[in-house]
């Protein structure tokens, strides 16, 4: 379904910085409305006054997407705010690296936490909302490595790749009711996310040369959530390694293990 971003009720989590950000500035520039939300208020103090700069409406909650309480607050301030929503950016995310042998169940438990319960039951929150919004969509900020999964990585692959798999379920389950549901896979970035892993281990993981910008994958998350293009892989490497692993599996094994 194709969309116009001007008047849209969109709610970003992670908008504090990278991706979340860029998404924020890109959609106010559009005439979006937006709900931000992050754990770091002085970050969203000073997204507000830029967004609020460019003459968009905009709000935020302050507290971590895997409270259900924040997440309640945020139901509030959408329905007390903006009388709804319309689109729902589930963004926030972390990672750890280091072999899965010698890490902690809580190390698990905590990216998935973040990376997937969070945004689904964020998801099942909002639905009633969406339901009744207008041009209604869900885009869930993925990763490459929901497509092909690398050493190092095990429990933020198995995060994404589930993540990946409940938006493809859902898609086909909200069909009928008019919501789209978006699934961004974006490769390396130039964020702050390998800064705020939350545990590393042993040898950090290649970020490769063809790194994009957080604005390059906002304005490509955008551009997909506008068009009701259902799933992107913004960057040819990206694009490249998910082809590979459906054409050659056993390369791709053998090329991930060998420089992983
Ligand atoms: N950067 C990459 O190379 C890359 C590649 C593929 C996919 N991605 C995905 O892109 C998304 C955005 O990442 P990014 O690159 O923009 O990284 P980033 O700059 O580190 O941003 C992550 C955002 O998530 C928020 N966040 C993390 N944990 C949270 C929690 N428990 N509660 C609430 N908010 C939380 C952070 O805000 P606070 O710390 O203020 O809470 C921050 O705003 C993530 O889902 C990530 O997995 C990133």
């Amino acid at each position: 379904m194709r969309r116009k971003l001007a008047g849209l009720r969109i709610l970003i989590t992670g908008a504090s910085s990278g991706i979340g950000r860029a998404l924020a500035i890109l959609a106010a520039e559009a005439g979006a409305k937006l709900l931000l939300t992050a754990r770091r208020e002085d970050r969203l103090d000073e997204l507000l006054e830029v967004v609020h700069a460019k003459g968009a409406d905009a709000k935020y909650v302050v507290g971590d997407v895997t409270d259900p309480a924040l997440r309640q607050k945020l139901l509030e301030k959408a329905q007390h705010e903006y009388q709804g929503l319309d689109v729902l950016v589930n963004n926030a995310g972390v990672g750890a690296y280091g072999s899965f042998a010698e890490a902690s169940p809580e190390r698990l438990r905590q990216l998935m936490e973040v990376n997937f319960f969070a945004p689904v039951e964020l998801t099942r929150l909002f639905l009633p909302m969406l339901e009744k919004g207008r041009t209604p969509a869900i885009c869930n900020i993925s990763s490459i490595l929901a497509h092909r999964a690398v050493p190092g990585k095990s429990e933020y692959c198995a995060s994404k790749f589930a993540l990946h798999g409940f938006s493809d379920a859902l898609r086909a389950e909200l069909s009928s009711k008019g919501i789209d549901v978006i699934l961004v896979s974006p490769s390396t970035t130039s964020s702050e996310f390998s800064s705020s892993v939350i545990e590393k281990k042993g040898k950090a993981p290649a970020t490769g040369k063809f790194t994009r910008t957080p604005h390059d994958i906002a304005a490509a998350a955008l551009r997909a959530i506008r068009t009701g293009k259902h799933e992107i892989i913004p960057s040819k490497t990206g694009y490249a390694m998910v082809l590979l692993d459906r054409l050659w599996p056993s390369l791709a094994d053998w090329a991930v293990a060998k420089l992983g």
